[in-house]
């Protein structure tokens, strides 16, 4: 009777993990594609071809340049992306374009 509780235990808090999980990546990829992906597609770079977002390992480059913008792209402030929302984004694309 005890084990069956904490298998079910188990089970719930596993269960309740993936999906935060899942969410937070759906999230990052999500922002990605309603605010950056029309002018870097597949972390490239339609305006500035050599300014791609490939090979970044620093997400505070990403998230400063989401702020301050420049050379082309616009800056965010925080009402367009929340700070929470400028992580996500940074690990999104630090995960996502590696080379
Ligand atoms: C209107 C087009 C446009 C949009 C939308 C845009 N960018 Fe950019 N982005 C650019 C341009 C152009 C550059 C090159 C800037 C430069 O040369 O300094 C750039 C550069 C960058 C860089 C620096 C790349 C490097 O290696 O130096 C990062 C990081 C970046 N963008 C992230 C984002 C993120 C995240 C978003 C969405 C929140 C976004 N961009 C939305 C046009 C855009």
């Amino acid at each position: 009777m005890k084990k069956s509780i904490l298998m079910a235990t188990v089970v719930a808090t596993v269960g309740m993990m993936s999906a935060t999980a899942f969410a937070a990546a759906a999230t990052g990829e999500a922002l990605f594609k309603a605010k950056c992906a029309s002018c870097h597609p597949d972390g490239g770079n339609i305006i500035k071809p050599k300014e791609t977002l490939k090979g970044i390992k620093d997400a505070k480059k990403i998230t400063t340049q989401i702020r301050k913008g420049g050379g082309g792209m616009p800056a965010f402030d925080a009402k367009a992306v929340s700070d929470a929302d400028a992580k996500l984004l940074a690990d999104y694309i630090m995960k996502t374009f590696k080379k």
